[in-house]
């Protein structure tokens, strides 16, 4: 079996030559003596046009293929026909046609175009559309390049566990882990549930970030990243919050804070460049069909500087804004959080650029994030870029064993549960920073999709959990 990216690939080897391919029926127009089949395989973006001939085939098979549906499976043997003077490079005409699977005439993905909403209830085979394909396909890419990217320059990539008795971001937002049976619970004997008899001999949960065990490995070999699936119980319907999304977290031992944003400038770059370069069709799509401006966009942001601002800066910024008349749903002051509202505003009109946000109040951010000099701000910086707000959250940690400690305290949080991450403080630490970016909310900036429902294989949001 030839795979139809092969055959673009290598049209001018494969022109004259009989070969098989499989896939599926997009389209089928019967010319009455002869008919058109559009077939994708999934290889590449584009279709392969095959050419059924009624005399060739005989009646009864031609009418047998003609009279299939979209969506069904085809096996096509047939030859490689190049034909330059046509909108499509090729055709295969078609020596034998085995329908490998019919498909009911019910199939709901009909060539018109249907809305994003309704394919959002076809998870299923919604990946059969232009639309869907061009997306996991960019996806895919952009998590090679990502893995390129680091192991390039020298990154160990480590696989941190998906289950974790801590709370990495102190948030509190997480998915419980129990094999206890809710209807029949093991009780101490003040009536509570005896979580000493779960199985693990204590609450559990889905992990929030693997960054605190990403910072051992930091702290043994150098540069490490993880990419794996990250769990938030958040309760915030959005079109860029999922319950469980995949997370990229780089720690880099001996590096501050402008390292660790130059590398995720650095990084940034290098995936939209290797994604422009590997899905050019993908791209076309979406420019035409999704967001006009995409690839002038991504060219730019490619070749130039991003804007770095500290956040009593960019608080000054839409605090004048707001003076001069811009209207926020969320008021701006010093000490507040930035809402995706304010993100947008210094990206999309004020820098007109992704923008790094620096130093924000300490109260605000995590706890492992270095108390700057100060006292009352942090050495951390998000990435915010247009259309979406942040999509990387970092930091330089805290490496001080006293400080760390005394802000666990203060948190209220129990230093017994950080023992691991304060040793590290303990035996031979060091200044570090490292950085976590959203792989989803990348996918969406890259493909110009608004919504995180459709850039997830199968997505998991308040109230959705399907398949
Ligand atoms: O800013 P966050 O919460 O940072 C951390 O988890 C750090 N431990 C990262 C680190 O320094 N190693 O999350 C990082 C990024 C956000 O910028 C956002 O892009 C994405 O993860 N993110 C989500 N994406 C989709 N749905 C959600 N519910 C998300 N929450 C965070
Ligand atoms: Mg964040």
């Amino acid at each position: 079996r030839t795979r139809i990216a092969a055959l673009y690939a290598d049209m001018e080897q494969l022109g004259g030559t009989e070969l098989t391919v499989a896939g599926w029926v997009r389209s089928i127009r019967d010319m009455k003596n002869f008919g058109f089949v559009t077939l994708n395989d999934g290889s590449c973006f584009k279709d392969l046009q095959v050419v059924v001939n009624r005399e060739r085939l005989g009646d009864e098979t031609y009418e047998g293929i003609v009279s299939q549906n979209v969506g069904a499976a085809l096996i096509v043997r047939g030859t490689l026909e190049l034909t330059p003077d046509r909108p499509q490079p090729f055709e295969l005409q078609a020596e034998t046609v085995t329908v490998e699977g019919a498909s009911a005439p019910d199939y709901p993905m009909q060539k018109k175009r249907q809305t994003r909403e309704f394919l959002r209830t076809q998870q299923h085979l919604r990946s059969r559309t232009n639309l869907f394909r061009a997306v996991f396909r960019v996806r895919s890419v952009a998590a090679f390049a990502i893995h390129r990217f680091f192991q390039e320059r020298g990154f160990l990539y480590v696989n941190t566990p998906i289950i974790t008795a801590s709370d990495a971001e102190g948030a509190g937002e997480m998915f419980r882990v129990t094999t206890i049976d809710p209807a029949n619970p093991p009780l101490t004997e003040n009536g509570k549930v005896d979580y000493s008899k779960d199985f693990f001999g204590k609450p559990t949960n889905l992990t929030v970030s693997g960054q605190l065990q990403a910072e051992n490995f930091a702290m043994s070999f150098g540069d490490v990243y993880t990419f794996g699936p990250t769990f938030r119980a958040e309760n915030s319907n959005t079109r860029r919050h999922a319950a469980e999304f995949w997370m990229v977290e780089p720690e880099m031992a001996f590096c501050d804070l402008e390292g660790e944003m130059d590398v995720s400038e650095e990084m940034l770059k290098f995936v939209i460049t290797y994604v422009m370069e590997h899905c050019p069709d993908e791209l076309d799509f979406f420019n035409k069909w999704v967001d006009k401006g995409l690839k002038e966009r991504l060219q730019h942001v490619a070749t130039s500087d991003f804007a770095r601002v500290s956040y009593t800066d960019a608080v000054k910024i839409l605090e004048d804004a707001q003076n001069s008349g811009t209207m926020f749903e969320y008021p701006v002051s010093w000490g507040v959080d930035l809402q995706t509202e304010h993100e947008r505003f210094l990206t999309e009109k004020h820098f007109k650029r992704p923008t790094f946000v620096t130093d924000y109040p300490r109260d605000i951010k995590a706890f492992y994030m270095r108390l700057n000099d100060d006292g009352k701000t942090v050495a951390a910086a998000d990435c915010l870029v247009p259309g979406i707000g942040e999509i990387i959250g970092g930091s330089q940690r805290e490496e001080r064993l006293d400080v760390l400690e005394r802000r666990i305290q203060e948190l209220g949080m129990d230093p017994e549960q950080y023992k691991y991450y304060l040793d590290l403080r303990r035996y031979g630490g060091c200044h570090h920073a490292g950085f976590g970016l959203g792989f989803e909310r990348l996918v969406m900036y890259l493909t110009g999709v608004d919504n995180i429902r459709d850039v997830l294989p199968h997505p998991r949001t308040v109230g959705n959990a399907d398949f």
